[in-house]
């Protein structure tokens, strides 16, 4: 079986994935919202300590798990970029010391091919080709993903989807991540009483979110103490999902002009949680006779066991890297 690590924001996690069925054995994940929600979003130096203090007790209850006999473990996957390098580099080290003291090969994972494999986390099969909106905390990207190949198609200009809620939340008062919070305040709201604009409604598939940010910061002052908080969450999740499915139509439409199929369109990132956002894909994709493919919701946000699924491919293909080569790469954005 392959040991994965996940350290790349504030979500401490390892995992147990069986090569020969692709089974999720173990999966345990520890996540920080509690100590950057004052903060109203994630302190690198908060969240590189907690890592140093998570990691090695969730390994010990992994020890535990396989009764202290590691001999059935074949490879470590860590994820080394895209992420913040303060927490990537806590899950490396873990990672080069059980290689050194287990005498097991490295894999590298790329933290956003981790999160297209949540879809296929306890399935050996894989779809590709396949088109993939990924909304995260660090991204809003449409991709076009082979077995071989991922090509970057649209991405954000400022800010991304996840980014926007917790920015939102945080001009509220609330805490983090903000996508629940949001998503939990908009279904209180039973009337619509505020409109936002959405975003860059031009003929490119580029996204954006920083005039809608703004313009929430203003309706916050232009309403002072009148503000209805649940009205203004659904305001702008509204419009933030708006203007993803309006670029994710113009996608659609652009194949289609070209006579390109889209058979598979998944949805990826912690930002694949939301509920309104999955409906109305779901409705935009059968529209294009396109099928839609979802992780679990437990799977959406950052988790180890994705990085363990993309582990299992490298691992058959045997991809691994070099103990003294490799290292974090922070802001890569290629894959
Ligand atoms: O993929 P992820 O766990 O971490 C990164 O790789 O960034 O995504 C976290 C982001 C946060 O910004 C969080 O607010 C957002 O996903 N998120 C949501 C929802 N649940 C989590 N955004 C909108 N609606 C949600 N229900
Ligand atoms: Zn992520």
């Amino acid at each position: 079986m392959i040991l994965s690590i996940e350290s790349s924001c504030d979500d401490s996690s390892l995992a147990l994935t069986q090569i020969k069925d692709c089974k999720l054995l173990f999966h345990q994940k520890i996540s920080q919202d509690e100590f950057h929600s004052n903060y109203g979003g994630i302190v690198p130096e908060i969240a590189s300590r907690l890592h140093a203090q998570r990691l090695p007790k969730i390994l010990s209850n992994l020890k535990e798990f396989l009764g202290g006999d590691f001999s059935t473990l074949k490879a470590i996957a860590v994820t080394s970029e895209p992420g913040l390098s303060v927490t990537l580099i806590e899950g490396l080290m873990m990672a080069k010391t059980l290689s050194l003291s287990l005498s097991l090969p490295l894999l590298s994972i790329n933290h956003l091919k981790g999160h297209i494999y949540s879809l296929f986390i306890n399935q050996e099969k894989e779809i590709f080709p396949l088109s993939v909106l990924l909304v995260s905390g660090g991204h809003t990207l449409i991709l076009e993903a082979t077995e071989q190949e991922i090509k970057i198609i649209a991405q954000s200009l400022d800010d991304s989807f996840g980014e926007s809620f917790d920015k939102v939340a945080k001009m509220l008062g609330e805490g983090y991540p903000g996508g629940p919070i949001i998503q939990d305040l908009a279904s209180k709201c039973h009337k619509e009483l505020y409109s936002l604009p959405i975003p860059l409604q031009n003929k490119t598939l580029a996204f954006s979110f920083s005039g809608l940010k703004n313009a929430v910061r203003l309706e916050i002052e232009k309403r002072g103490d009148s503000l209805d908080k649940n009205a203004l969450a659904y305001a702008f999740q509204k419009s933030a999902c708006s203007h993803i499915l309006q670029k994710c139509k113009r996608y659609f439409l652009e194949k289609k002009e070209r006579g390109e199929s889209v058979s598979h369109f998944a949805i990826v990132g912690g930002g694949s949680a939301n509920l309104f956002l999955r409906n109305e894909i779901d409705k935009l994709t059968a529209s294009f006779g396109s099928k839609l493919l979802l992780a679990p919701l437990e799977f959406c946000s950052d988790n180890s066991a994705m990085i363990g699924r993309v582990g299992v491919r490298e691992y058959l293909r045997g991809n691994f890297a070099d103990i003294d080569k490799i290292d974090i790469s922070p802001r890569n954005t290629q894959f």
